[in-house]
C-alpha cells in the first residue's frame, strides 16, 4: 500500500505567540505556494498557541496537532485539556505517549491507550509514540520493549485513518545521535509486523521515525523502507530546516 509521508513538527515547550504565528504562517505559505507535494505537513504547538496558530493556518494545507490530551471529555481535571477542546481549536492530530510525557508524567501504556481511544472518539488522529532507552537497546531488549508498548498503547478500534505510530529511540531525542538506517529499517519492519492484529489495516498505518532528524540526515532516513515520515523536535522550530526535511522526502 502506498503510504503518504507525514512530516510532523513537535514544538514541545517552545515559543511564544509571535514566534508560533511566524513559524506556522511561514510554513503554511510555503506549502500553499508549493502546490502538489509528496507529504502531509503538521505542526504541534504548545496548548496556548493552538487557537491563534489554528486561526492563522485555517484553510491552508498545513495541519494542526496538539502534544497531549486527557482521556475524559470534561470534568474536574485541573490543568488538563480534552480532545474536544483540541478539535475546537482546529486540531486534526494529537501526539500521545511521547517519551517526555512517559518520563515527566509517568504515563503508562494503559493511559496512552485510554487517551488514544478518547482522541479517536473526538475524531482526532492519534500519533502514538514508542521507543526504547539506550540501556534497553544495549541489553538487546529494544524489540521487546517496543512490542510491549505497541500492545499496551494502541486502543481497540485503531485504523490507518485514526492512528499513526512514531518510533523514537529515547537515546536519539535531542541528542544529535540518530539510529543508523539499518537499525531504523529493522525496527520499522518489526513495528509493521507487530501492528498485525492491533490495527484493522496494518499495512496502511504510517510509522514515523523521530530522534534528531535534521536537514542533513532526512533524505537518508526518509528513504528507509517502512519509514512513512518524521516526528521532528528541534529542527521543527526553524521554517527553513523543517521545510528542508519535508522536501527531502
Ligand atoms: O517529538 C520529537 C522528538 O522527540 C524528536 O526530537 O528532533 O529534537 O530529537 P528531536
Amino acid at each position: 500500500a502506498a503510504r503518504r509521508k507525514l512530516i510532523a513538527g513537535n514544538w514541545k515547550m517552545n515559543g511564544l505567540k509571535a514566534d508560533g504565528l511566524d513559524l506556522a504562517s511561514d510554513l503554511a505559505g510555503r506549502l500553499t505556494g508549493a502546490g502538489t507535494v509528496a507529504f502531509d505537513m503538521l505542526v504541534c504547538p504548545p496548548f496556548p498557541l493552538l487557537f491563534p496558530v489554528g486561526d492563522a493556518i485555517s484553510g491552508s494545507p498545513l495541519a494542526l496537532g496538539a502534544q497531549d490530551c486527557h482521556a475524559k471529555t470534561s470534568g474536574a481535571h485541573t490543568g488538563d485539556v480534552s480532545p474536544a477542546m483540541l478539535t475546537d481549536a482546529g486540531c486534526r492530530y494529537v501526539i500521545l505517549g511521547h517519551s517526555e510525557r512517559r518520563a515527566d508524567h509517568a504515563e503508562s501504556d494503559a493511559q496512552v491507550a485510554a487517551k488514544a481511544a478518547a482522541a479517536h472518539k473526538a475524531g482526532l488522529i492519534a500519533i502514538i509514540c514508542v521507543g526504547e532507552t539506550e540501556a534497553q537497546r544495549d541489553a538487546g531488549q529494544a524489540n521487546n520493549v517496543v512490542a510491549s508498548q505497541l500492545k499496551g498503547s494502541i486502543p481497540e478500534g485503531a485504523t490507518a485513518a485514526n492512528t499513526v505510530i512514531a518510533y523514537e529511540p529515547v537515546w536519539a531525542i535531542g541528542t544529535g545521535k540518530t539510529a543508523t538506517p539499518d537499525d531504523v529499517k529493522a525496527m520499522h519492519a518489526h513495528i509493521r509486523a507487530e501492528l498485525a492484529g492491533k490495527t484493522a489495516d496494518p499495512d496502511a498505518v504510517r510509522v514515523l521515525y523521530g530522534g534528531s532528524v535534521k536537514p542533513g540526515n532526512a533524505a537518508e532516513l526518509m528513504a528507509v523502507e517502512n519509514v512513512d515520515g518524521a516526528l521532528v523536535g528541534g529542527a521543527a522550530l526553524k521554517a527553513d530546516d523543517f521545510w528542508a526535511i519535508a522536501t527531502s522526502c
